[in-house]
């Protein structure tokens, strides 16, 4: 099963539910449907209206990030996953580079990754490095670190994808090489069989997707699916990438 994933992060109003009903009739029409999944991480404005939307149709929807504790606390503007649930959010990212860099620490991801699953999230957790640490060729290092710090064997792997998203990739129009990005990818993949043993969770691309490099991402096989963020904005944008990589 693959996954393009839809990042909107800070965009949409109600009625920007147009682009997803455009994506939705692609989805249904679609003959390779049966091989891949479609989500997307509205802000948490429309996760209520969308969720019910598209209650029985293909879409799911999922946030952007949730709140470190359980169910109900006195921080104040703080989300919880219990709260998302209720609100028929079905998965939600956690540890985008976004929050990462306002201050989001391991300590704290892997409250939010356990209450998460425990409030039946399926968790979208995000790692990657920055444009010094790839220079420095410390790229392996890190990601190992951030899966290390955050992911436990305890935690259900079959509820868990990982997104590798190198930060000077996100939105900058750079990609890493394919024999990079498929070396990276291998990685990943052993360091979370190391965590769960046997085998290991999906592990997604993101940064800079489009409907032309994405020819380039289908050649790995390690690469199970897309987190996309500009590209998920536009309707025509999101389905290129689609149908190109099934091309
Ligand atoms: P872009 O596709 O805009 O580079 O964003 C990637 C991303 O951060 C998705 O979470």
């Amino acid at each position: 099963m693959k996954y393009f994933i839809g990042n909107w992060k800070m965009f949409g109003v109600p009625k920007s539910v147009n682009i997803l009903n455009k994506i939705n009739l692609f989805y249904s029409e679609d003959k390779n449907r049966n091989k891949y999944r479609v989500i997307i991480t509205p802000p948490f404005t429309l996760i209520e209206s969308y969720s019910k939307y598209f209650k029985n149709k293909s879409i799911s929807i999922g946030a952007q990030n949730c709140y470190q504790k359980d169910q109900f606390s006195s921080n104040t503007a703080a989300i919880s996953s219990y709260m998302l649930r209720s609100v028929g959010a079905k998965y939600t990212l956690i540890g985008h580079s976004d929050n990462r860099s306002e201050g989001d620490n391991d300590t704290m991801l892997k409250d939010k990754v356990r209450y998460a699953l425990k409030n039946n999230l399926k968790v979208v957790f995000c790692i990657g490095e920055n444009k010094t640490e790839k220079k420095n060729k410390k790229t392996l290092n890190v990601l190992k670190r951030q899966l290390m710090k955050v992911l436990e064997k305890k935690f259900n792997k079959k509820n868990i994808i990982v997104a590798y998203e190198p930060i000077w990739s996100i939105g900058t129009g750079q990609i890493p090489t394919a024999n990079e990005l498929q070396k990276t990818t291998i990685h990943i993949k052993k360091v979370l069989k190391g965590i769960f043993k046997k085998n290991s969770p999906a592990v997604l691309y993101g940064g800079s997707v489009d409907g032309s490099n994405v020819k380039m991402f289908k050649e790995i096989k390690e690469i199970d699916g897309f987190l996309i963020g500009g590209a998920s904005k536009t309707s025509k944008k999101f389905i290129d990438i689609i149908k190109n990589y099934y091309r």
